[in-house]
């Protein structure tokens, strides 16, 4: 796996974090709520939602390294209220507590247990599910040259009812042509 994914201030990863941000639709005032973002890289959206207002805000990931440049910048940010943790999203849901909102973008092709992670992302939102999902954009599933797998839409889509999600909406095209950016409100 690249050192870096996220590109923004001196993190010199691939993704353009500015640029997806504007797809992702994230409120602009989010004065009060708490944020958790599920493998969130180098931290990019957590710093952004601590700008926007939330009071508190949780990034975690499996990749220790990314969570050790994102810990350095927020020592140097002076944000108080952003906390990271190196953690496997399976690990967390009984040791924290529900957040507002809950980012889970460009992740679930990285998971051997979609579903599982779909209900445990319910299980830890209480208003409103931001997810980027790779999708194979044909009727059977896409497997890449780094082994991920990409299935059908319409399979995410009733993985995420099988999750319990009954409220889920197309908000837009992500990072490219077969990422779908899914908002699922509580
Ligand atoms: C493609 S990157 C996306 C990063 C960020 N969400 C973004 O969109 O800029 C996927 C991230 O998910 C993390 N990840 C993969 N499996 C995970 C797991 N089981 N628990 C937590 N994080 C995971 C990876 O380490 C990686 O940083």
């Amino acid at each position: 796996m690249d050192k870096h994914y996220q590109k923004f201030n001196n993190i010199h990863g691939g993704h353009n974090c500015e640029e997806e941000l504007k797809k992702i639709n994230l409120p602009k005032d989010m004065t009060g709520l708490t944020l958790l973002d599920i493998g969130c890289s180098e931290g990019f959206y957590c710093f952004e939602a601590t700008k926007r207002g939330c009071t508190r805000v949780v990034g975690i990931d499996i990749n220790a390294e990314r969570i050790k440049i994102a810990k350095d910048m927020r020592n140097k940010s002076g944000y108080t209220n952003v906390y990271f943790f190196e953690a496997d999203l399976y690990d967390i849901v009984k040791h924290i507590s529900k957040f507002d909102i809950v980012l889970f973008l460009s992740v679930f092709h990285h998971l051997k247990y979609p579903v599982g992670a779909l209900k445990i992302l319910h299980e830890l939102t209480k208003k409103l599910l931001i997810a980027e999902i790779e999708v194979s954009g044909t009727d059977n599933i896409r497997r890449d040259g780094h082994g991920f797998c990409y299935p059908p839409k319409n399979w995410v889509i009733t993985a995420f009812k099988m999750a319990g999600w009954n409220n889920i909406e197309e908000m837009g095209i992500g990072k490219n042509g077969n990422r779908i950016i899914f908002c699922c409100v509580k």
